[in-house]
Protein backbone atom coordinates (compact mmCIF):
# COMPACT_ATOMS: atom_id res chain seq x y z
CA UNK A 1 0.00 0.00 0.00
CA UNK A 2 1.46 3.31 -0.85
CA UNK A 3 1.59 5.72 2.17
CA UNK A 4 3.84 7.59 4.21
CA UNK A 5 5.50 6.82 6.78
CA UNK A 6 3.63 6.68 10.04
CA UNK A 7 4.62 7.63 13.71
CA UNK A 8 3.00 7.07 16.76
CA UNK A 9 3.10 9.04 20.17
CA UNK A 10 1.82 7.93 23.34
CA UNK A 11 2.18 8.23 27.34
CA UNK A 12 1.53 5.13 28.61
CA UNK A 13 1.01 4.50 32.38
CA UNK A 14 3.21 2.10 35.39
CA UNK A 15 0.32 -0.96 33.67
CA UNK A 16 0.63 0.07 29.94
CA UNK A 17 -2.82 2.37 29.77
CA UNK A 18 -3.30 5.21 27.87
CA UNK A 19 -6.01 6.36 29.78
CA UNK A 20 -8.29 5.24 32.65
CA UNK A 21 -11.47 2.80 31.94
CA UNK A 22 -13.62 6.26 32.25
CA UNK A 23 -11.43 7.33 29.92
CA UNK A 24 -10.86 10.66 31.59
CA UNK A 25 -7.94 12.88 29.34
CA UNK A 26 -5.29 12.24 31.76
CA UNK A 27 -2.94 15.77 30.46
CA UNK A 28 0.89 15.90 30.44
CA UNK A 29 2.46 13.47 32.30
CA UNK A 30 5.34 16.36 32.97
CA UNK A 31 6.52 19.07 31.06
CA UNK A 32 8.98 17.37 29.93
CA UNK A 33 6.59 14.91 28.33
CA UNK A 34 4.44 17.82 26.72
CA UNK A 35 7.79 18.96 25.33
CA UNK A 36 8.49 16.07 23.68
CA UNK A 37 5.16 15.98 22.26
CA UNK A 38 5.65 19.24 20.72
CA UNK A 39 8.91 18.12 19.45
CA UNK A 40 7.90 15.30 17.83
CA UNK A 41 5.40 17.38 15.65
CA UNK A 42 8.17 19.45 14.07
CA UNK A 43 8.91 17.12 11.55
CA UNK A 44 5.22 15.86 10.29
CA UNK A 45 3.94 16.61 7.12
CA UNK A 46 0.24 15.70 8.34
CA UNK A 47 -0.98 15.03 12.08
CA UNK A 48 -3.60 12.17 12.61
CA UNK A 49 -5.90 11.61 15.44
CA UNK A 50 -9.20 9.88 15.81
CA UNK A 51 -12.41 11.92 16.28
CA UNK A 52 -12.58 10.43 20.13
CA UNK A 53 -9.38 11.61 20.71
CA UNK A 54 -9.79 14.90 18.86
CA UNK A 55 -12.81 15.33 21.28
CA UNK A 56 -11.33 14.28 24.78
CA UNK A 57 -8.51 16.26 24.36
CA UNK A 58 -10.02 19.20 22.71
CA UNK A 59 -6.88 18.98 20.22
CA UNK A 60 -6.25 22.27 17.93
CA UNK A 61 -3.16 20.01 16.07
CA UNK A 62 -1.21 22.87 15.56
CA UNK A 63 2.82 22.59 14.79
CA UNK A 64 5.29 25.91 13.47
CA UNK A 65 5.27 24.37 10.27
CA UNK A 66 1.29 23.87 9.89
CA UNK A 67 1.16 20.01 9.17
CA UNK A 68 -1.97 19.18 7.52
CA UNK A 69 -5.09 18.38 10.50
CA UNK A 70 -6.52 15.56 9.88
CA UNK A 71 -9.06 13.27 11.70
CA UNK A 72 -10.91 10.08 11.46
CA UNK A 73 -14.42 8.97 12.14
CA UNK A 74 -16.50 6.01 11.22
CA UNK A 75 -20.06 7.97 11.01
CA UNK A 76 -18.15 11.08 9.73
CA UNK A 77 -20.60 13.31 12.65
CA UNK A 78 -18.03 16.39 13.33
CA UNK A 79 -19.05 19.47 15.89
CA UNK A 80 -18.60 22.25 13.81
CA UNK A 81 -18.30 24.18 17.59
CA UNK A 82 -15.04 22.18 18.01
CA UNK A 83 -11.58 24.32 18.60
CA UNK A 84 -10.27 22.51 15.96
CA UNK A 85 -11.78 24.62 13.10
CA UNK A 86 -11.41 27.60 14.85
CA UNK A 87 -7.56 27.63 14.87
CA UNK A 88 -5.69 28.79 12.69
CA UNK A 89 -3.40 26.42 11.39
CA UNK A 90 -2.55 23.58 8.78
CA UNK A 91 -5.22 22.43 5.81
CA UNK A 92 -8.13 20.45 7.86
CA UNK A 93 -8.55 17.12 6.04
CA UNK A 94 -11.77 14.99 7.57
CA UNK A 95 -12.15 11.41 6.65
CA UNK A 96 -15.74 9.53 6.99
CA UNK A 97 -15.14 5.75 6.69
CA UNK A 98 -19.11 4.50 6.62
CA UNK A 99 -20.45 8.26 5.88
CA UNK A 100 -19.22 11.64 3.95
CA UNK A 101 -18.05 13.50 6.97
CA UNK A 102 -19.83 17.00 8.12
CA UNK A 103 -19.55 19.69 5.29
CA UNK A 104 -17.96 22.57 7.65
CA UNK A 105 -16.14 25.73 5.71
CA UNK A 106 -12.77 25.46 5.00
CA UNK A 107 -12.45 21.72 5.46
CA UNK A 108 -11.54 19.11 2.75
CA UNK A 109 -13.53 15.98 3.19
CA UNK A 110 -12.71 12.55 2.10
CA UNK A 111 -15.21 9.11 2.46
CA UNK A 112 -13.29 5.90 1.80
CA UNK A 113 -11.05 3.39 4.00
CA UNK A 114 -8.55 4.33 6.25
CA UNK A 115 -5.83 2.58 3.68
CA UNK A 116 -7.34 4.71 0.94
CA UNK A 117 -7.02 7.89 2.73
CA UNK A 118 -3.46 7.68 3.35
CA UNK A 119 -2.40 6.35 -0.14
CA UNK A 120 -4.67 9.75 -1.00
CA UNK A 121 -2.81 11.68 1.50
CA UNK A 122 0.60 10.46 0.45
CA UNK A 123 0.05 10.59 -3.63
CA UNK A 124 -2.37 14.31 -3.55
CA UNK A 125 -1.07 16.05 -0.86
CA UNK A 126 2.97 14.78 -0.26
CA UNK A 127 2.35 13.37 3.24
CA UNK A 128 6.17 12.07 3.34
CA UNK A 129 5.83 11.50 7.28
CA UNK A 130 2.48 11.47 9.07
CA UNK A 131 2.27 11.64 12.96
CA UNK A 132 -0.50 10.09 14.70
CA UNK A 133 -1.42 11.19 18.31
CA UNK A 134 -3.70 8.16 19.15
CA UNK A 135 -6.29 6.76 19.88
CA UNK A 136 -6.62 3.52 20.41
CA UNK A 137 -9.32 2.83 18.39
CA UNK A 138 -7.50 4.15 14.77
CA UNK A 139 -4.16 2.85 15.99
CA UNK A 140 -5.80 -0.73 16.48
CA UNK A 141 -6.42 -0.35 12.81
CA UNK A 142 -3.03 1.24 12.03
CA UNK A 143 -1.22 -1.74 13.31
CA UNK A 144 -3.84 -4.75 11.70
CA UNK A 145 -2.67 -2.69 8.23
CA UNK A 146 0.88 -3.17 9.32
CA UNK A 147 1.21 0.25 8.75
CA UNK A 148 3.27 1.51 11.95
CA UNK A 149 6.70 2.56 11.40
CA UNK A 150 7.96 4.30 14.88
CA UNK A 151 6.45 4.23 18.12
CA UNK A 152 7.58 7.02 20.65
CA UNK A 153 6.27 6.33 23.94
CA UNK A 154 6.14 8.39 27.06
CA UNK A 155 6.09 5.45 30.00
CA UNK A 156 4.84 7.64 33.35
CA UNK A 157 5.90 4.73 36.01
CA UNK A 158 4.00 7.31 38.84
CA UNK A 159 0.68 6.60 37.72
CA UNK A 160 -1.31 3.14 38.09
CA UNK A 161 -4.83 2.71 35.92
CA UNK A 162 -5.61 -0.54 36.29
CA UNK A 163 -8.96 -1.58 35.19
CA UNK A 164 -9.70 -4.65 32.86
CA UNK A 165 -11.02 -2.80 30.24
CA UNK A 166 -9.08 0.86 30.34
CA UNK A 167 -7.08 0.71 27.08
CA UNK A 168 -3.57 0.59 25.66
CA UNK A 169 -2.32 1.51 22.35
CA UNK A 170 -4.32 -0.77 20.92
CA UNK A 171 -7.27 -0.68 23.24
CA UNK A 172 -8.71 -2.97 25.45
CA UNK A 173 -6.96 -6.66 25.77
CA UNK A 174 -8.41 -8.18 23.41
CA UNK A 175 -8.15 -9.99 20.52
CA UNK A 176 -4.31 -10.48 19.05
CA UNK A 177 -3.28 -8.32 15.93
CA UNK A 178 -3.39 -10.95 12.65
CA UNK A 179 0.41 -11.29 13.60
CA UNK A 180 3.10 -9.96 15.58
CA UNK A 181 4.80 -6.58 14.35
CA UNK A 182 8.45 -6.59 15.45
CA UNK A 183 9.88 -3.66 16.70
CA UNK A 184 13.17 -2.19 17.91
CA UNK A 185 14.56 0.06 20.68
CA UNK A 186 16.18 3.21 19.50
CA UNK A 187 15.96 5.90 22.39
CA UNK A 188 16.03 4.52 26.33
CA UNK A 189 16.11 7.82 28.60
CA UNK A 190 15.11 7.23 32.22
CA UNK A 191 14.01 10.31 34.22
CA UNK A 192 14.33 9.13 37.46
CA UNK A 193 13.74 12.44 38.55
CA UNK A 194 10.33 12.41 36.88
CA UNK A 195 9.50 8.81 37.36
CA UNK A 196 9.57 8.66 33.27
CA UNK A 197 11.06 7.00 30.56
CA UNK A 198 10.88 8.61 27.18
CA UNK A 199 10.99 5.71 24.60
CA UNK A 200 11.31 5.09 20.70
CA UNK A 201 11.10 2.24 18.80
CA UNK A 202 11.44 1.40 14.73
CA UNK A 203 10.12 -1.20 12.76
CA UNK A 204 12.53 -3.90 12.69
N1 LIG B 1 -2.19 8.54 26.67
C1 LIG B 1 -2.13 9.05 25.47
O1 LIG B 1 -1.04 9.37 24.98
C2 LIG B 1 -3.38 9.19 24.65
C3 LIG B 1 -3.29 9.53 23.29
C4 LIG B 1 -4.46 9.65 22.56
C5 LIG B 1 -5.68 9.44 23.16
N2 LIG B 1 -5.74 9.11 24.47
C6 LIG B 1 -7.03 8.87 25.11
O2 LIG B 1 -7.70 7.83 24.40
C7 LIG B 1 -9.11 8.07 24.50
C8 LIG B 1 -9.73 8.03 23.09
O3 LIG B 1 -9.61 6.70 22.59
P1 LIG B 1 -10.46 6.18 21.37
O4 LIG B 1 -10.15 4.75 21.14
O5 LIG B 1 -11.87 6.62 21.51
O6 LIG B 1 -9.81 7.09 20.28
P2 LIG B 1 -9.77 7.40 18.79
O7 LIG B 1 -9.18 6.33 17.98
O8 LIG B 1 -9.08 8.72 18.80
O9 LIG B 1 -11.29 7.68 18.37
C9 LIG B 1 -12.22 6.67 18.15
C10 LIG B 1 -13.20 7.20 17.15
O10 LIG B 1 -12.54 7.58 15.97
C11 LIG B 1 -13.16 7.03 14.83
N3 LIG B 1 -12.27 5.98 14.31
C12 LIG B 1 -10.94 5.91 14.55
N4 LIG B 1 -10.42 4.89 13.87
C13 LIG B 1 -11.43 4.32 13.20
C14 LIG B 1 -11.51 3.21 12.33
N5 LIG B 1 -10.42 2.52 12.00
N6 LIG B 1 -12.71 2.84 11.85
C15 LIG B 1 -13.82 3.55 12.18
N7 LIG B 1 -13.81 4.63 12.99
C16 LIG B 1 -12.62 5.00 13.49
C17 LIG B 1 -14.52 6.59 15.32
O11 LIG B 1 -15.27 7.81 15.27
P3 LIG B 1 -16.86 7.96 15.16
O12 LIG B 1 -17.39 7.66 16.53
O13 LIG B 1 -17.02 9.39 14.78
O14 LIG B 1 -17.36 7.00 14.13
C18 LIG B 1 -14.25 6.17 16.74
O15 LIG B 1 -15.37 6.23 17.58
C19 LIG B 1 -9.31 9.42 25.15
O16 LIG B 1 -9.62 9.21 26.51
C20 LIG B 1 -7.94 10.07 25.03
O17 LIG B 1 -7.67 10.99 26.08
C21 LIG B 1 -4.62 8.99 25.23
Amino acid sequence: MPRPHISLNFALSADGRITSVAGIASGWTSQADKDRFLHLRESADALLVGRGTLEADRMTMTAPQNPLRCVVSGKGRFDPAHPLFHTEGGPIHLLGIYHPPTSIGGTTPHHSSLPDFLATLHRDHGVEKLHCEGGATLVRELAELDAIDEIHLTWAAHTLFGGREAPGITGPPGDFLPASRQFELTHFEPRPDLGECFLSYRRA
